[in-house]
């Protein structure tokens, strides 16, 4: 793994490693304070954050290692209207890993094109956050034992939640996964993940209520209604609210099943049900830092590459996701994937045509 953009990435074998070395890190932090000594990252967030860009800094000090970067692109040459290679080929003349968080869909795949160091995926718009993941999948792996056969609830903005959609091209690595996805129909999984799910041949049903579902749950992974992300003001006011885990709802729930939510938590979550034992939401932004340990470990040692491969330029986008990179970076190349047989956008995934 030379970039983390997509978990679908991963082999099961490449998590695997990385969960082995994110244990052993659990289980004596001390023996890796100078695991990155001289190493140094640079996290660019152009959009905000507090536990990723928090948990990503954290990580690289209690590996040794140094940070810089921005939470606030205004504060930068992007203000002047500087491009993502630009600031991308720039940067990895001083990082040895880039993390990135933006709102445009696909970015950290297109800075990965120009970089000279691996870059890390912490968030592009609604897209991916496979980093969430690797807090999500050890959080669970911790504290249940294993993946395989669980029955998971996805529950809120499917739509727009990067997480969810991160979580679920991770969970097609495991066997005998049900997935319960649980929102209002027009917060409902995007196109291409519903397509993925198939290809997978993932078991999954779309309900819009939560409490009927909640007693066959292994996992409840609540999620934020995306504000930020509507187009449409209504749209949002229309859904905000819509599902609110209380103490009453949990009753119902196995004695088991872990509350899981990548956070921030607006009202979807009363407070009353942080003191469950199953609410382990806090303790999974812990897991995420001791995660983003073993990835930047793996990633900031790797050689710096001088000459990366020449990228084709481009000269109009050929995707028409509105919030898709290719609409305001035009020099990118025009990469196309297939998804179940779909020709798909190669940044964000969107069907072509
Ligand atoms: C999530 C994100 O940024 O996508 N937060 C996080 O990274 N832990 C979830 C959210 O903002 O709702």
């Amino acid at each position: 793994m030379r970039h983390l953009i997509d978990f679908g990435d991963l082999t099961r074998e490449e998590w695997e490693r990385l969960y082995a070395r994110t244990s052993e890190i659990i289980d004596a932090p001390e023996q890796f304070i100078d695991a990155c000594r001289g190493r140094v990252s640079c996290n660019l967030f152009y959009e905000p954050s507090t536990r990723t860009n928090f948990s990503f800094q954290t990580a690289m000090m209690r590996l040794g290692g140094s940070v810089f970067g921005f939470a606030d692109p205004n504060s930068s040459s992007v203000s002047k209207g500087e491009s993502i290679k630009d600031t991308v080929k720039m940067v990895s003349n001083y990082a040895d890993v880039v993390v990135m968080r933006t709102p445009w869909e696909g970015s950290a795949k297109a800075a990965s094109l120009y970089s000279n160091v691996p870059v890390v995926n912490a968030g592009d718009g609604g897209h991916m956050h496979p980093t969430q993941t690797m807090a999500d999948l050890t959080t669970i792996t911790r504290l249940r034992g294993g993946v395989d056969g669980l029955c998971v609830g996805l529950c809120g903005d499917l739509k727009n939640g990067r997480t969810v959609h991160s979580l679920i091209k991770a969970l097609a690595k495991f066997n005998d996964i049900k997935f319960f996805l649980i929102s209002p129909r027009e917060l409902a999984v995007p196109d291409y993940m519903r397509v993925f799910m198939r290809e997978h041949q993932m078991w999954f049903t779309e309900v819009t209520g939560l409490e009927a579902v909640i007693p066959q749950l292994d996992v409840l992974y609540m999620t934020r209604i995306q504000k930020e992300r509507f187009v449409d003001p209504l749209e949002y006011e229309r859904n905000k609210g819509i599902y609110v885990l209380t103490r009453r709802k949990l009753e119902r729930a196995r004695p088991d099943m872990l509350v899981m939510h990548p956070l921030p938590r607006v009202d979807e979550i009363t407070v009353d049900v942080d003191d469950d034992p199953r609410a382990v939401y806090f303790q999974q932004a812990r897991y995420g830092m001791f995660a983003r340990m073993a990835l930047l470990e793996h990633l900031a040692l790797q050689p710096r590459d001088e000459y990366p491969a020449p990228v084709e330029i481009g000269t109009r986008p050929i995707c028409r996701n509105p919030r898709c990179i290719t609409q305001t970076e035009h020099y990118l190349p025009p990469l196309v994937k297939r998804i179940g047989g779909v020709d798909c956008c190669g940044f964000c995934d969107a069907a072509l045509g």
